[in-house]
């Protein structure tokens, strides 16, 4: 099949979240599996400067730009699959983070910008670009590409859609007037197309037009269908449920590798965990804690906003720093986050290491190095971090939400006995359960036979990329086939 891959973030071009990491890597697990696939995505100043040899293959009219649009064609570093970059300097040629200025504030042409990505994508969709190749699917991910699904909807012929949602809490809502600016046709302003109660709401265009939705676990796909998840969009996917799957993401066995993983201090398989301690020894150096072995190390890579419940690890903060443990966190976002956790870091500098800011050999020391991962989220369409920690043999603890809870086998009596736990879980995002898990861990850890049988039952899950490409495959037949039943 061919398969036009429409994203605004991939690994190694640039990378915000596990989106990159997604669309960095089931690509090249599609292409894998004989599929032949393009990579869509914008020419951001940083993508541009990742990408490596570039030749533009060829240029895109569009009504009010004040420059050709151009398409650089390349491949994913690394890799062979291909990559089309939109380059429309005006829009995308911008240092640092492709949705967000310096100060962290949203780019105010945020909407024109993808809705240029996504206009780039229809035409090429359509062949009406010069590049001799039509899609028979066209898969899009979260808001900045779901305008492709609705524009799509109103050619009389068309490629099948599907529309990823990885994370429904950015929607991608403007005032109406955005809607005019953008230029958008007015058959797609209604309640069950583009409008959300008098205002724009992009995500819609996936939701309401495309031939199947999928999203990144099973239990979100329930999850997003309830008022507490669905942030308002719970009736239409409720009503779209027979078109949604859930499908749990892979991660990249090649780049997550304990066993040969460059950037560690010392590689290690499940049959010598005992290198494990000198990651360990590395990651106290990399945070300058000392090396005191009575400690349980506790690591966490992540996005500093609400999302993750940053703000159930400070309300358990006072409780934590009694138990016998030291913290390791990376991450950076919400600036009340990153203060709160430095005063923190200040008040116990030998016991919480704290790096504020992007750091992708420190993620690598972090998931080799510590004994625990901690992933408290409020809530977590799939989530990757507890993934990569059972590859490298880190305990994760994790709340039941989402893919955590489709990823992690809690340390039930059972599942303990049967040599199938993999980690921690718990119910409530609030602090005691928090401190509940980690002593519950805690008590584990002192157990070798126990711990060893759950750093190894986490090493041995199968969680690459093969099971859900061959889902994702199934899932572009099924809209190929829907597709040719429309009216
Ligand atoms: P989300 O996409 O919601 O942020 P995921 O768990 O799916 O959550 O993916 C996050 C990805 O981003 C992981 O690969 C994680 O290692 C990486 N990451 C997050 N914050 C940082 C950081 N500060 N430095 C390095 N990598 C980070
Ligand atoms: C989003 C979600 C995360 C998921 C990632 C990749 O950013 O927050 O849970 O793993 O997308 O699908």
């Amino acid at each position: 099949m061919k398969i036009l891959f429409v994203t605004s973030e991939a690994y190694p071009l640039i990378k915000t979240g596990g989106l990159a990491d997604v669309s960095g890597s089931l690509p090249v697990a599609l292409r894998n599996n004989r599929q032949d696939v393009r990579l869509l995505m914008p020419a951001y100043h940083d993508a541009l400067e990742q990408a490596g040899e570039l030749h533009a293959v060829a240029t895109v009219a569009m009504a009010g730009s004040t420059q050709p649009i151009r398409i650089l064609e390349g491949v994913l570093p690394g890799t062979r699959v291909k990559v089309w970059l939109v380059d429309y300097p005006p829009a995308f040629n911008r240092p640092g983070n492709p949705y967000m200025t310096l100060q962290g504030d949203p780019w105010p042409d945020n909407a024109q910008r993808f809705a240029l990505l996504s206009r780039v994508a229809v035409e090429i969709a359509q062949n009406r670009v010069d590049l001799r190749w039509q899609p028979d699917v066209v898969h899009c991910h979260d808001w900045q590409t779901a305008l492709v699904p609705a524009l799509l909807s109103l050619e009389p012929s068309r490629p099948a859609t599907v529309f990823t949602i990885h994370n429904l809490s950015y929607q991608g809502i403007y005032d109406s007037t955005t809607f005019v600016h953008l230029n958008l046709p007015t058959a797609l302003w209604h309640p069950d197309g583009l409008e959300y109660y008098g205002k724009l709401n992009i995500i819609k265009g996936g939701l309401a037009y495309a031939d199947i939705i999928t999203t990144v676990s099973p239990t979100y796909a329930e999850e997003i269908q309830t008022y507490e998840f669905g942030y308002g969009l719970e009736g239409l996917l409720g009503h779209r449920r027979d078109r949604l799957h859930g499908i749990l993401n892979g991660i990249d066995y090649e780049k997550w590798n304990p066993a040969q993983d460059p950037r560690l201090k010392k590689p290690y398989t499940v049959r010598n965990l005992d290198d494990k301690e000198e990651n360990k020894k590395q990651l106290r150096k990399d945070f300058n804690l000392s090396q005191k072995k009575d400690l349980v190390l506790i690591g966490m890579i992540t996005r500093l906003v609400e999302q993750k419940g940053i703000d159930l690890i400070l309300d358990a903060m006072p409780r934590l720093i009694q138990f016998p443990v030291q913290f390791v966190i990376l991450g950076g976002g919400d600036s009340r986050f990153e203060w709160a956790l430095g005063e923190w870091a200040k008040l116990y500098p030998d016991r919480i290491g704290l790096r504020i800011g992007y750091d992708e050999t420190l993620a690598h020391h972090i998931e080799a190095g510590a004994d625990i991962f901690l992933m408290p989220s409020r809530f977590e369409p799939c989530g990757l971090n507890q993934m990569y920690s059972q590859r490298y043999g880190t305990v994760p603890i994790v709340r039941r939400v989402g893919g955590l809870a489709d990823s992690v086998v809690d340390a039930t009596d059972e599942n303990i006995a049967q040599g199938t736990a993999t980690g921690i879980i718990f119910d409530h995002a609030d602090a005691n359960a928090v401190c509940w898990a980690v002593e519950r861990a805690l008590t584990l850890y002192r157990d070798f036979r126990v711990w060893r049988g759950m750093m190894r039952a986490g090493m041995r899950q199968a969680f690459d990329w093969k099971t859900s490409a061959g889902k994702y495959i199934e899932v572009y037949e099924e809209a190929v086939r829907l597709a040719a039943l429309r009216p």
